[in-house]
């Protein structure tokens, strides 16, 4: 079997690093298939699926159709982002596509795979507008499509283009099934991750070092949030939370994490963040890492992991690489996350979007180490249970094996 994975981003969020635990899962479990990644830009992506042995070429995206997001348009966050700046890049990039659109079909069509597997919605759209011949298209849906005013159009109109569709979450495929229909098959694959490379033991980092933080005193807490910059993932909580502990608490916050997508709008800068922790009166008890490549070293240099998403968080990838280095974890409980995790037993949780009480959950953990121990071990285990990245592989292939069936050449 040939497969074509085609990714919207060069970056490594959530969605690609998911995506790299389908391909080396894929590896491990079909070593004789062959595996191509087409990227939009050189980075991280490229370079870590090619140490999986998948076969990765850089397609890069105009320079308009990499900054096209629709994500800051909807919801709340919408007023960051102006429409007239999304319609001035949306009619930039439509300038650009029919020569992009005919540089992907070409390289599929050298390629030939039996099935492509689109990962994002851009390249989702851009394989259907791309009009293959053979209909054996799989979209991998990581986010919400309801929240994307545009993209829940186009994938709507284009949903016929396509085979079967994979969710990332039972939450994600519910919304997905209210916006485009039950015209495509639809399959539930949680996510899974790497249990060797996100352990309990292992590599640390010198987070206060990063952070440009004097050396924390003996004692000290660490709790940080885990996330890319995305406005919904609750930097501002975090801090709000930090500001509302007693200043005798031992206690020192993290924002690990940096502004890594190209895409318009959506996002906060680390400065935004700061001058948010000075008026808080927070700015001594927080420390801005940036961008960490190598996160499962930075949440073993943690003792609490926060998770504080304001809006449901469609699986939190982020929340089970946690769990999997055994450290205690406060997740906001909404979307497909609250399939993830089970509050009391292997996690503590609050509502998205509510600082009190996540600074309760994070009090409760800083004065109670053997809470700590207790969910962190309980936390391992359940991923040791559930999020074993071989499962992957083997939810995903009799799926392209169907598609292949149905669309026989
Ligand atoms: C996206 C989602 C996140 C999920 C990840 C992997 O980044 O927002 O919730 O964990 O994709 O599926």
């Amino acid at each position: 079997m040939r497969i074509a994975f085609l990714s919207s981003s060069g970056e490594l969020g959530g969605a690609e690093r998911s995506l790299l635990d389908v391909m080396a899962s894929l590896r491990a479990a079909e070593p004789s298939w062959s595996l191509h990644l087409i990227c939009p830009a050189e980075g991280p992506l490229v370079r870590e699926a090619n140490s999986l042995g998948v076969a990765a070429c850089v397609l890069a995206f105009p320079e308009p159709l990499a900054r096209l997001g629709d994500a800051g348009l909807g919801g709340p966050a919408g007023k960051k982002v102006g429409r007239v700046a999304f319609l001035l890049t949306a009619l930039a990039a439509c300038g650009t596509l029919g020569g992009y659109v005919w540089k992907l079909r070409a390289l599929l069509n050298t390629l030939a795979p039996d099935v492509v597997h689109a990962n994002g919605f851009k390249m989702q759209v851009l394989a259907a507008v791309a009009g293959l011949r053979s209909k054996r298209v799989v979209w991998h849906l990581h986010d919400y499509v309801s929240t994307r005013p545009v993209m829940a159009r186009l994938l709507s109109y284009f949903a016929r283009q396509c085979s079967a569709v994979v969710a990332n979450s039972r939450s994600v495929a519910a919304d997905a099934v209210r916006v485009i229909g039950s015209k495509v098959p639809m399959f539930v694959v949680h996510n899974a991750t790497d249990l060797c490379r996100f352990t309990p033991c292992g590599a640390t980092l010198n987070l206060d070092l990063m952070s440009g933080l004097p050396p924390a005193e003996v004692g000290i807490v660490r709790v940080g949030l885990v996330a890319t910059m995305g406005r919904w993932k609750g930097q501002q909580v975090f801090l709000d939370a930090l500001s509302r502990l007693p200043r005798s608490l031992p206690v020192r916050g993290y924002i690990v994490g940096g502004p890594i997508y190209v895409t318009n709008g959506g996002q906060y800068t680390v400065e935004e963040l700061r001058g948010m922790a000075t008026s808080l009166g927070v700015n001594d008890r927080v420390g801005f890492t940036g961008f960490v490549e190598d996160s499962a070293a930075a949440m073993r240099s943690l003792d609490v992991v926060v998770h504080a998403s304001t809006s449901p968080e469609p699986f939190g990838l982020v929340i089970i690489e946690a769990m999997a280095c055994g450290r205690a974890v406060v997740a906001s409980r909404a979307g497909g996350a609250a399939e993830v995790f089970h509050p009391g037993v292997d996690s503590l949780a609050h509502i998205p979007g509510d600082a009190a009480a996540l600074a309760e959950c994070i009090q409760s953990l800083v004065t109670d180490a053997g809470l700590r121990t207790r969910l962190g071990r309980e936390a391992r285990a359940a991923v040791e249970r559930q999020f074993d990245r071989s499962r992957l592989s083997a939810e995903l292939v009799p799926i392209y094996q169907a598609v292949c069936a149905v669309h026989a050449r």
